[in-house]
C-alpha cells in the first residue's frame, strides 16, 4: 500500500506573502526522504496555492511519481501534456470551496473528459478520477476510460470525527454506513479490475480503519501530515504516517 503526500498547504503558506518561502519543492524532497511513495499537488484554476512554476521543478527534482490533481479543462490538459506527470487525478473544482468537497460527476459521454483521459493515457500518464464512493461512479469512470479511481473518503472522515466528538448509537451507525459505502465501491473496483486509491480527511487517528479495503493501492493525505509537520518536521510526519499505513488494518 502506497502513501501519496499532498503538499498544497505548503504553497498556501507561501502564497500568504506571495513570496518564495516555504517552497513546495523543498517540502516534496523532505516528504520523499520521509518515505512518501508519491507527491500530490493540485494546480487550481485560481492558483490559490500551487503555481505553474512549481510543476516542472517538482517533476525534475522528484525521484518518486508526481500526481497532478486538476480540473477537467482544456487549459489543464495542455499543462499536463507539457508536464507529463506520472499520474493525473481529475477533480471537480469550485472557486468558493475551501477544499474539494465532493467527487466528480462522471458523465462517460462528456467529450472533453474522454479526450483528456485518452490523450493523457496515450502519453504514459495514469489517470485517476476522484469520485464519491458509489459503484455507479466507479462504473461510469471505467466507461469514460479511466483505469484508476480515488474514492472520496471525506463523508466517512466527517462521520468518524463527529462520532469521536460525541459518541452515540446514531453516530456509530453513520460511521458504519459510510464505511459500507466505501466497501461496496471498493468491491466494484476489485471486480472490474480498477486500481483503487482513497483520500480526503484521513488522519493519524483514523487511517488504519480503512486499510482493510480490498486491493487498496494508494492513500492520498495532505492536511493531517502538514499539520503534524508544523510540530515534528515534515520528514518525521511522513515517516509516522507511513509506519501506520505499513502496520495495516487496525483501530
Ligand atoms: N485527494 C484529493 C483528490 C484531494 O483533493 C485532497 C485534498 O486536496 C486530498 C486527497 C487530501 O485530503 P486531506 O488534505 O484532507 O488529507
Amino acid at each position: 500500500m502506497k502513501l501519496g503526500v499532498n503538499i498544497d498547504h505548503i504553497a498556501t503558506v507561501r502564497q500568504a506573502r506571495l513570496g518564495r518561502e516555504p517552497d513546495p519543492v523543498h517540502a516534496a524532497v523532505l516528504a520523499e526522504l520521509g518515505g512518501a511513495d508519491s507527491i500530490t499537488v493540485h494546480l487550481r484554476e485560481d492558483r490559490r496555492h500551487i503555481q505553474d512554476r512549481d510543476l516542472p521543478l517538482l517533476r525534475e527534482t522528484l525521484g518518486i511519481p508526481l500526481n497532478l490533481e486538476m480540473a477537467v479543462t482544456e487549459e489543464m490538459l495542455a499543462i499536463a501534456s507539457a508536464l507529463r506527470p506520472q499520474m493525473v487525478c481529475l477533480v471537480p473544482e469550485k472557486r468558493e470551496e475551501l477544499t474539494t468537497e465532493g467527487g466528480l460527476a462522471v458523465d462517460p459521454e462528456q467529450a472533453l473528459l474522454r479526450r483528456l483521459i485518452s490523450e493523457l493515457r496515450a502519453q504514459g500518464t495514469e489517470v485517476s478520477l476522484f469520485i464519491d464512493p458509489e459503484p455507479q461512479a466507479v462504473l461510469a469512470s471505467q466507461a469514460a476510460g479511466a483505469g484508476t479511481v480515488e474514492l472520496h473518503t471525506g463523508s466517512w472522515a466527517n462521520a468518524w470525527a463527529a462520532h469521536h466528538l460525541q459518541p452515540s448509537q446514531g453516530s456509530q451507525q453513520r460511521v458504519k454506513d459510510e464505511a459500507q459505502r466505501l466497501e461496496r465501491a471498493a468491491a466494484c473496483c476489485a471486480e472490474r479490475g480498477i486500481t483503487l486509491n482513497i483520500g480526503h480527511g484521513l488522519s493519524y487517528r483514523n487511517v488504519r480503519q480503512l486499510l482493510h479495503l480490498p486491493l487498496l493501492h494508494e492513500l492520498n493525505i495532505g492536511h493531517a501530515i502538514i499539520s503534524h509537520a508544523l510540530f515534528v518536521g515534515l520528514r518525521q510526519a511522513v515517516a509516522e504516517m507511513k509506519a501506520l499505513v505499513e502496520a495495516g488494518p487496525g483501530e
